[in-house]
């Protein structure tokens, strides 16, 4: 096999690849794989050969016909380009369907060495298990069993366990079969370009680096609202919640790479190590800072118990034990149902140690200058707000901001979504943006106590912020949000 990074049009380009995909017909497979493939086809960053094998219980009763049609309406339906002209041709030819089952696998087994042969020479295998977690042992067990999963690699989706045993039963599940440089766990916010941003702005640059520590900054917020409701999924909502969903996976990760040490290199093995030191640091989560709330409408959603007690918010306060964070809390906030959709990192900076200006006129900038905001919606921006003088005989002071946003300094038509450049990256096999087995089990065991002890659920109406307890748990400091920026 040659190197994975041999150079493309628009940068490495991946050997040849039969990637198979479980959960074919499944909501991610419409939402995001289907479409994002083929627009990774389009911009020409697959490899020269590869087919895409679809799989998925063999009453799904699809052949490869099916499968085409159903990723042709899928890439109607989501895509960023239309499935249309000789591009979509390409692409469609490249597909077919192999069913499998528990024990039934020569369908499968069968499409993918017809798919092996179109290729020609050795082509590397890469399986996507966009399947429910309960499906995981099976399929895992299979692949080895086939002798399918020799030499391949495997993108495993969220989330991965429920709690510190479930992780570990999991993880134990996978290494029997696949090595852990050959697991790339998803999460989709690693690939958005303004998370992976935070790396360059942090180490590319020599005036951010100097004060991003406890003797500058005062505290951190990761904001994740979302306006959307939980949008009919009940069966996997209810089983789950808000703080499985969201904070232990996507806020999580990015307050890895917030808070993370200059790593040694901007490889992986580099990444992930420092990465995995910021969790090892992690206090273990205290239930009294930690909020949990329910939008009042949530328990008349069908699917859902009229008295459960599942969080569709969450917000809580986390402490990172280390030289570097010691003393400064990190706020981290999700919930469904509220006022707004935004993705905010904000780090709020100590005052000057001397007030010599008028108390009123700082207040008027609604206490948020002195701080670094960073949205990382894609294409995302990064704003400085600080304080300055008002023009005038007086020494007034008002709200200033530079701004850098995305699309005024860069061409973004070639930006990939999350979901496009992390599988890219996988076929690549660069574990960067993916998370190690120790950092998640890490993640779990800081967790328990919380788990183990959850506080009971407090009602917001939807459209808010949440509870109004949220608000004590960040005393003394205030939310960034609401901000009058959207
Ligand atoms: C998913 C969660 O992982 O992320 C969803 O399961 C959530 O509940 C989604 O809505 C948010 O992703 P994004 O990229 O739209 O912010």
């Amino acid at each position: 096999m040659t190197d994975s990074r041999t150079a493309g049009k628009h940068g490495p380009r991946p050997d040849d690849h039969v990637v198979v995909l479980f959960g074919a017909t499944g909501d991610l497979a419409k939402r995001k794989l289907l479409p994002g493939l083929f627009h990774l086809a389009r911009a020409g960053l697959l490899p020269d050969r590869y087919r895409i094998v679809g799989s998925a219980p063999a009453d799904a009763a699809l052949g490869t016909d099916g499968f085409r049609e159903h990723a042709r309406e899928a890439v109607a339906a989501f895509g960023r380009s239309k499935p249309e002209g000789p591009a979509w041709q390409e692409f469609e030819a490249t597909l077919s369907f192999g069913a499998a089952d528990p024990g039934a696998y020569d369908p499968l087994l069968t499409a993918v060495r017809d798919a092996e042969h179109a290729i020609g020479g050795n082509p590397r295998r890469l399986f996507h298990l966009a399947v429910p977690p309960k499906a995981f042992p099976s399929v895992v067990g299979e692949l080895g069993a086939t002798g399918l999963a020799e030499g391949g690699r495997l993108i495993v989706e969220k989330p991965f366990g429920t709690d510190l045993a479930s992780a570990r039963a999991l993880d134990e599940t996978i290494h029997g079969v696949f090595d852990e440089d050959r697991v790339f766990r998803i999460d989709h916010f690693l690939g958005k370009e303004s998370v992976d941003n935070i790396i360059a702005l942090r180490f590319a640059n020599g005036f951010f680096e100097p004060v991003w520590n406890r003797d500058h900054i005062s505290h951190v917020q990761i904001d994740v609202p979302e306006k959307l409701t939980i949008e009919g999924r009940a069966g996997f909502f209810e089983g789950t919640g808000t703080f499985r969903d969201m904070i232990v996976t996507h806020l999580f990760q990015i307050l890895g790479f917030v808070a993370m040490e200059p790593p040694a290199a901007l490889d992986a093995r580099s990444l992930r190590a420092e990465k995995d030191k910021v969790f090892q640091s992690m206090r273990p989560l205290d239930p009294a800072h930690v909020v949990r709330g329910q939008y009042a409408a949530y328990r008349d959603e069908p699917g859902v118990d009229p008295h459960s007690d599942t969080e569709t918010f969450a917000a809580l306060r986390v402490d990172i034990d280390n030289w570097r964070w010691a003393g400064v809390p990190f706020y981290l906030r999700s919930g469904k149902a509220l006022a707004q959709g935004r993705h905010l990192v904000t780090l709020g900076f100590r005052e000057p140690p001397l007030r010599m200006f008028p108390t009123d006129s700082r207040d008027a900038a609604g206490g948020r200058h002195n701080a670094l905001v960073i949205d990382f919606d894609d294409p995302g921006r990064i704003t400085a707000r600080f304080l300055a003088k008002e023009p005038g005989p007086e020494m007034r002071l008002g709200e200033a901001r530079m701004t850098f946003a995305y699309t005024d300094c860069f061409n973004t038509a070639h930006a990939l979504e999350g979901y496009e450049r992390l599988i890219l990256d996988a076929m690549l096999g660069d574990q960067s943006l993916f998370t190690s087995a120790d950092g998640i089990e890490r993640l779990w065991e800081a967790s328990s106590p919380l788990l183990q002890n959850p506080p009971p659920v407090q009602s917001y109406a939807s459209g808010s912020w949440g509870p109004d307890s949220i608000h004590q748990l960040i005393h003394p400091y205030a939310w960034y949000l609401p901000d009058e920026s959207r």
